[in-house]
């Protein structure tokens, strides 16, 4: 899978993808990362990309020209044009699974300063926001979504890996613990060590509901739970209800 970004600053992109599991991703050929500098794709003197908003304003608007221009020097007929934007549908697990098993090439434009000529969104397909707050730029947001699609994609990470992570099946993962055994007083749940691979995935199963219900509450509806997760989730509520 390919993925163009297109920002105002490629060396925070460089430097993300020159570390850890995604270095080890473009390494491998899982990925192919494209950096786009949009100042060398502007016609204006002084590599200009923004300017004042008409009818008045503070901040500074990105041109619509010198995006649409590194759009085109990077599209192909299996482009997916993504522009990062608060105003954008909110970025969740479940996209980064649809987007890694149906895209060839994925261009993310990184937004920045006070927002971007309307114009520039004839030439983009959706926008994608990673949650309701904003950033001072799109960088953040683009380096989400490569991540969450990356580890997706066969051969990143081992497979079980994430058939177990949170948000699969809108459940949150089970606590997990290393050594030692014993930290300041507390120690490992004994099931753990016990061997006893059927009890071990009981305590997991009990783990992501008790997680949910405690910290996630609203995922619950969500997730599809089988008549033994929901009596444990009746005597969750029992237990909090008795509290
Ligand atoms: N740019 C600024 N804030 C953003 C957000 N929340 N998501 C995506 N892009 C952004």
């Amino acid at each position: 899978m390919k993925f163009s970004i297109i920002t105002l600053f490629p060396n925070l992109i460089k430097s993300y993808i020159s570390e850890s599991i995604i270095k080890r991703a473009v390494d491998k050929n899982s990925i192919e990362v494209e950096v786009i500098d949009l100042r060398n794709h502007t016609t204006l003197k002084h590599n200009q990309v923004d300017d004042y908003q008409f009818g008045g304003g503070k901040g500074m608007v990105l041109m619509a020209e010198p995006v649409v221009n590194a759009i085109e020097s990077c599209k192909t007929k299996n482009s997916l044009v993504v522009l990062t934007s608060p105003q954008g549908k909110t970025w969740n697990q479940s996209s980064a699974r649809e987007y890694a098993s149906s895209n060839e090439h994925i261009i993310l434009i990184c937004g920045h300063y006070e927002g971007f000529d309307e114009r520039i969104l004839d030439y983009v397909d959706l926008e994608i926001s990673i949650g309701d707050y904003v950033l001072t730029g799109g960088e953040i947001a683009s380096i989400a979504i490569l991540d969450s699609i990356t580890r997706l994609l066969d051969g990143v990470i081992a497979k079980d890996s994430h058939l177990n992570d949170s948000f699969e099946n809108n459940l949150l993962d089970h606590p997990v613990y290393t050594k030692p055994i014993e930290f300041r007083g507390k120690i490992v749940p004994e099931v753990l060590t016990s061997g006893h691979h059927a009890n071990i995935e009981k305590y997991r199963q009990e783990g992501r509901l008790k997680n949910t219900f405690n910290k996630r509450p609203d995922l619950l509806e969500k997730s599809k739970l089988s008549n033994t997760d929901l009596e444990f989730i009746e005597k969750l509520k029992k237990v909090k209800g008795d509290n």
